[in-house]
């Protein structure tokens, strides 16, 4: 090893997860390490194996993870969570029998948010954001797509772009920004003329700017049809921006057949989803995500993951973390897909990994532990990775490291 390279090594691990088997769930090591140089894996084996050829002595980071679990980082494909405001108290109209469409339709909601938005500086933002960046950092998230969304205007919009580059520039985990201008209509703002807004204004102005990387829609019954959905990704996509969607989560409209079409990397809810459209998705290439915290959250029945998983095809979860949404522990959401969606532990942490990666377009080896994957890690204190989705009372999380550098401890 030259003096300028850094390396690093987590050995003695009850098991190490380093990524997806031939079926649905994840291959396991037991009593093995992990080697890291400059950021990335080298070994993975054995820890005897391991530690012939990279020695403790040699490394700049050494740790014994004996009794514990290592995990590549978790990746949450789908969150909103920069925001301000407080919405608890609609969480206390829902448990009274107000439905999620109802709030929004009587101007709460995310329409409530848009106010507080507008009114927070961008700082306000991203200090909001950093402080979520931190929690979920602390429970194991090294990658997390965030949207915007809660602007609905042109300076709005861009003002949480620019708030998610300023906390996530800052921060060990990595933030994927996603333009959402499509995430409701304004008050008082006729839906076709707010999409030609998006599609003239907003994205014109987003991807000249250059701060976002995937254009988002809410496709739902009351928010946008799949024709305006359609129109909306297939404009961002001639701005660069990769189509993601919001589809089926009250009515299935379309919105599986539109993310085919227009080749979005992922569709997202997919609470209403029929054998049609899980066959429309599959055959387009395009990685469901289940929000299981949304469902848990608003009392709903959880989507059909086991539809999927039974067929041999993969599906991703992730947090959704928005003010309906406040989870931001992607062990929660592993304990959500097993309890509710009878995934295995192991299919959850496929899912909150390797297919998490997918779903926002990561092919650099992201969500595994594989030779030449980012070294992001995710110590557990607990002997096996089944624990992850077992214990839901405190975090397990004992030492995450982003790039081969402790990050959390
Ligand atoms: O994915 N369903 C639409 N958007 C978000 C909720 C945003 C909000 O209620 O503030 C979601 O769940
Ligand atoms: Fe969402």
């Amino acid at each position: 090893m030259s003096e300028h390279e850094q390396l690093t090594v987590v050995y003695g691990a009850e098991e190490v997860v380093v990524g997806p088997d031939d079926e649905t769930g994840v291959e396991v090591l037991e009593d093995a390490a992990v080697a890291a140089v400059d950021g990335h894996v080298v070994a993975v084996g054995p820890t005897d194996e391991v530690l012939d050829e990279f020695p403790v002595e040699d490394a700049d980071t050494a740790l014994d993870a004996s009794g514990q679990t290592v995990l590549p980082g978790f990746v949450d494909p789908h969150t909103h969570a920069v925001f301000a405001g407080d919405r608890s108290d609609e969480f206390v109209a829902k448990l009274k029998g107000k439905t999620y469409e109802e709030i929004l339709e009587a101007g709460g909601g995310i329409l409530r948010t848009v106010e507080a938005v507008r009114t927070a500086s961008e700082a306000e933002l991203a200090a909001n954001l950093t402080e979520h960046l931190d929690a979920m950092l602390e429970h194991g998230t090294t990658t997390v797509e965030v949207k915007s969304g809660y602007g609905l205007d042109t300076e709005t919009e861009l003002k949480m772009l620019a708030a998610i580059d300023e906390a996530g520039s800052d921060h060990p985990v990595d933030v994927i920004p996603t333009f959402m201008g499509a995430h409701a209509v304004p008050r008082d703002v006729d839906t076709e003329e707010y999409v030609e807004e998006v599609v003239s204004e907003q994205l014109p102005a987003v991807a000249e700017q250059g701060v976002a990387e995937f254009c988002d829609v809410f496709c739902e019954r009351g928010v946008f049809t799949a024709k305006q959905s359609r129109r909306i990704l297939e404009a961002g996509r001639e701005y660069g921006l990769t189509p993601k969607i919001h589809a089926d989560e009250f009515a299935a409209i379309g919105g599986t057949d539109v993310a085919a079409d227009v080749g979005a990397v992922s569709a997202d809810h997919l609470l209403q989803t029929d054998a049609e459209g899980r066959e429309t998705l599959v055959e387009g290439g395009v990685v469901p995500v289940m929000l299981p915290g949304t469902a848990f959250g608003l009392g709903a029945e959880y989507a059909d993951a086991r539809a999927f998983l039974d067929a041999g095809h993969e599906v991703a979860l992730a947090s959704d973390f928005n003010p309906n949404c406040f989870g931001r522990s992607m062990g929660f959401v592993a304990t959500l897909g097993s309890v509710g969606m009878r995934m295995t532990p192991h299919e959850a942490i496929r899912s909150i990994t390797s297919t998490a990666a997918k779903a926002v377009d990561r092919t650099d080896g992201t969500g595994t532990l594989r030779q030449g994957s980012p070294a992001d890690l995710v110590v557990l204190d607990t002997p096996t990775a089944t624990h992850l989705s077992y214990r839901f009372d405190t975090n397990p999380v004992s030492t995450v490291l982003k790039s081969g550098v402790v990050v959390h401890e």
